[in-house]
């Protein structure tokens, strides 16, 4: 007897054939470059995007439409029953062609699941990286990538800080993750990206991986060189100890900033503003449990704010919240080039003249460096011909100098600087530890949060570097280095200093 008309198999369908074609289509040209990429020292960002992310992605669809179209095609085959026959294929092993074909499905197969791992692990690994956070969606994340890069923690990867340990975290930031991709293909993402980040994960399970309060740091003298915005750029140093503390009482000592604030007492606060930067209401419970409650005598809330919250317990990026992307003022900026001689502190007024360039209001980066480069000499030539012929090349030198202090501290595109970006350590540029240690917050057996200058620190020395090198280092008050007619101390500094200069 004739055998009946062999008919096609399933996957024989034009939908199918296109997703074999896919599939096949990204795995030749995804296995070679992948090999490249494994042998290459340095991977490269779009290549590594286009392999692991595209490519398996392509495959994957690729698959999913040949066993789309193999259902179709079954489907097909039901509604007409004269084709019925032969729905699913007939196996019998003791022909050789079917001997082969079950052998060769399952080479294939092997063959499959090596190459998923593989491309698994290596997106796994890249995803994680920090050329992908950082590059991958350069326009969005340059700004953190770039103060990154020249903050104590540029060899930390970014998800030790914004994932950590763990499955939950790790599945969690992949679902976040997605959106964003979706953010950034939309061009919906806010500019500036805002802080502080919502859900960031407690900081006890990121900082605590490296760093745990009960390590005991003492105090940490610090050296600030500070310059005047006159026409002679004037020194001023500040030598100090801050009491940065810790500790466990149980081995030794204990004690400064990370004592009180992390281990002896936890303390909550609740924020009146999205940015965290105005703080009415804190409650401090210490380890016996006893409870206190401090209210801001500027803008006390009343019991239905309380309750309505939200309380946040204070951790450690509630001070550090600039671990790792620091955007300097430009104040401090300029004072760091200067004192690195990277600008050139005999020019007169540079400090003031880099401040207004770098505070101007630009639309670009691009736009703002032309006209860093061309003020400062534009000024000098103005102000100093004779300067600006005889030292025309240190002036060009330091305008290159404040176009670079730009391209890493500002970021136009974003609307992300220090303004946007405040760092809490500290109380000079914005409030910092001044939110909650004014002076003004009291509880009601009147005892009130410290504001007296040497709980945080003591100055051991202050005055023009000559001064302050001659020594002796002794601890003593602070003294302003202005006179502005009123005893500082009694004010927030931030009220005058805004990072730009005491101006
Ligand atoms: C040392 C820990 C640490 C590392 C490393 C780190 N971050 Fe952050 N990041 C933080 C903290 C802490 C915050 C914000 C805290 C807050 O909520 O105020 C933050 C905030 C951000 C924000 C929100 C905007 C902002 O500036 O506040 C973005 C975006 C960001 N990080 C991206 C990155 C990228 C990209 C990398 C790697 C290139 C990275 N981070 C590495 C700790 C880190
Ligand atoms: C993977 C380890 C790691 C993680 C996670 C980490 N750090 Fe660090 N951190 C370091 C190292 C290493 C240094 C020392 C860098 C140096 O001395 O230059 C450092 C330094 C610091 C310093 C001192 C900076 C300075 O100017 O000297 C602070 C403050 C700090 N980290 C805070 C944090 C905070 C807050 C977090 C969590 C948001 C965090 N770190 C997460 C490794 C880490
Ligand atoms: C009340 C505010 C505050 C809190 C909360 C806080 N810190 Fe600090 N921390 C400071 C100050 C202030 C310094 C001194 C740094 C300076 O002046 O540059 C400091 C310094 C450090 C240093 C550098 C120490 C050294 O000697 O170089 C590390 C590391 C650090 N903190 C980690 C942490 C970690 C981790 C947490 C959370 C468990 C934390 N801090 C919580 C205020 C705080
Ligand atoms: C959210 C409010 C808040 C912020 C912000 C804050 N503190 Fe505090 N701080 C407190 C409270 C409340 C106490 C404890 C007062 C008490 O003992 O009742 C305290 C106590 C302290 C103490 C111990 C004071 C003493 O009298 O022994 C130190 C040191 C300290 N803080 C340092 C800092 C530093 C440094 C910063 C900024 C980096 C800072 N704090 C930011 C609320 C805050
Ligand atoms: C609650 C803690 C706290 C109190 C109270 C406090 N300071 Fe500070 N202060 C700090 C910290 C933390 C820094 C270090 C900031 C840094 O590392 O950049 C600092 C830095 C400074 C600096 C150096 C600033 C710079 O960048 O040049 C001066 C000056 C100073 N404080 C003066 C004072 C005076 C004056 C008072 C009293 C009115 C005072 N502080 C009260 C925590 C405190
Ligand atoms: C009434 C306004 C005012 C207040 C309040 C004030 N300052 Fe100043 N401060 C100035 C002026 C003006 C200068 C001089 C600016 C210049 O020439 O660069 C200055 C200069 C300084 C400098 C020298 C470096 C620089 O930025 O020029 C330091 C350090 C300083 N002040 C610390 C403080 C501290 C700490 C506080 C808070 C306790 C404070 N100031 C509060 C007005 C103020």
């Amino acid at each position: 007897m004739k055998a009946p008309l062999k008919k096609p198999a399933l996957w024989q369908n034009p939908l199918s054939l296109l997703g074999l074609l896919l599939g096949l289509g990204a795995t030749a040209f995804g296995l070679p470059m992948m090999a490249l990429d494994i042998f290459q020292r340095h991977t490269d960002t779009y290549l590594a995007v286009v392999i692991y992310l595209v490519l398996p992605f392509v495959g994957v669809g690729g698959l999913a439409i040949v066993l789309l179209g193999m259902w179709w095609e079954h489907r097909r085959r039901l509604r007409h029953p004269d084709a019925a026959l032969h729905l699913l294929p007939k196996l019998d092993l003791n022909r050789p062609k079917h001997q082969l074909i079950v052998v060769g499905s399952l080479l294939i197969g092997m063959v499959a699941v090596i190459l998923f791992s593989v491309t698994g692990y290596r997106a796994y690994h890249f995803t994680e990286s920090v050329t992908f956070c950082g590059l991958v969606c350069h326009q969005v994340m340059k700004p953190e990538y770039t103060a990154y890069q020249h903050s104590p923690h540029a060899r930390v990867a970014c998800v030790q800080c914004h994932v950590g340990p763990g499955a939950g975290w790790f599945v969690r930031s992949k679902l976040s993750g997605a959106y964003q991709v979706y953010a950034v293909a939309t061009k919906s993402y806010p500019k500036p990206i805002a802080s502080p980040v919502k859900n960031l994960r407690p900081a006890q399970e990121t900082c605590e991986q490296c760093h745990w309060p009960a390590k005991f740091f003492g105090a940490q003298q610090k050296n600030f060189m500070r310059y005047l915005t006159d026409e002679a750029n004037t020194p001023w140093e500040i030598q100090m100890l801050i009491k940065v503390g810790g500790g466990d009482p149980k081995v030794g000592a204990a004690g400064g900033i990370h004592w009180h604030m992390n281990i002896a007492k936890e303390i909550a606060y609740i924020a009146s503003d999205e940015k965290r930067e105005v703080i009415p209401w804190v409650r401090v419970t210490d380890k016996d449990g006893k409870v206190t409650e401090y209210q801001s005598t500027e803008q006390p809330l009343n019991a239905e704010q309380v309750a309505k919250g939200p309380i946040r317990r204070m951790d450690c990026v509630d001070c550090h919240n600039r671990p790792s992307h620091i955007f300097l003022p430009p104040d401090k900026a300029v004072e760091v080039s200067l004192s690195a001689g990277r600008l050139d502190h005999a020019l007169p007024f540079v400090k003031r003249e880099a401040i207004r360039l770098l505070t101007g209001e630009y639309a670009t980066e691009a736009e703002a460096k032309t006209a860093i480069r061309r003020g400062l000499s534009d000024f000098y030539q103005k102000e100093y011909p004779d300067l600006a012929t005889g030292r025309a090349a240190a002036i060009s030198q330091s305008a290159e100098e404040v176009a670079r202090i730009f391209s890493t501290y500002f970021f136009p595109e974003m609307h992300s600087d220090w303004r946007s970006h405040p760092n809490h350590v500290g109380h000079l540029n914005s409030d910092g530890c001044f939110r909650c240690h004014d002076g003004l917050h009291k509880s009601a057996a009147g005892n009130i949060i410290t504001k007296d200058c040497n709980t945080c620190h003591t100055i051991l020395a202050q005055g023009p570097p000559e001064e302050v090198a001659a020594g002796p280092l002794k601890e003593q008050p602070f003294r302003h280095p202005v006179d502005v007619g009123m005893d500082v101390t009694e004010y927030k500094c931030s009220q005058c200093h805004t990072g730009t200069g005491g101006l």
